[in-house]
């Protein structure tokens, strides 16, 4: 609860400086930004995952991860194996922590949509169908034990 008030008293706050200036927004707008868009732009919240939760679709999701997403949130979609997680700003996510997951489906489909803005989260919208997508967000449901499916390979090369 605490950590929420500071949050939406941030953005206020920045709301406010913004308002009074011509200027381009500066490295504090940006991320203040950012976390504004975390906690209360992520929009489509109450679209519905057409897809069924069923094994077929966790492996189409498990497939389409592994193409597009290993590289920076690992095999297992904790990290595992990333050697620049830690150093992104803001860092990789766990994709399995309540942060994450507490998302609905609508939501988790908007991120990989739109990804976050502006850090290196990209959208995918475009490049992977809409049906990759929300078999993603199945298996992002079902991720794996932490370190259970190694490490992406090109990084040990
Ligand atoms: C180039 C590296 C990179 C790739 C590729 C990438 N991500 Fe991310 N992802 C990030 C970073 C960095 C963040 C943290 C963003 C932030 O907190 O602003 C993130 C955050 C997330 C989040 C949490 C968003 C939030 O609001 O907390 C989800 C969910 C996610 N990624 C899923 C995916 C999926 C699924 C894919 C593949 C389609 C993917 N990402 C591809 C770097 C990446």
């Amino acid at each position: 609860m605490i950590r929420r008030y500071l949050v939406m008293s941030t953005v206020l706050v920045s709301v406010g400086l913004a308002g009074c200036k011509a200027t381009p927004p500066g490295k504090y707008e940006s991320r203040v930004m950012a976390s504004a868009k975390h906690h209360l732009l992520v929009g489509n919240k109450k679209q519905k995952n057409p897809l069924a939760d069923n094994l077929q679709t966790r492996a189409d999701g498990k497939g389409a991860f592994t193409h597009y997403c290993v590289a920076c949130h690992g095999m297992d979609g904790q990290n595992t194996g990333v050697p620049f997680a830690d150093h992104m700003s803001p860092p990789v996510p766990s994709l399995t922590s309540p942060e994450v997951q507490q998302y609905t489906d609508g939501q988790l489909k908007w991120v990989l949509d739109n990804g976050i803005w502006p850090s290196g989260m990209p959208g995918s919208k475009g490049i992977l169908s809409d049906d990759e997508l929300w078999s993603i967000v199945v298996y992002m449901r079902h991720l794996p034990p932490a370190g259970s499916l190694g490490e992406p390979d090109f990084y040990n090369r």
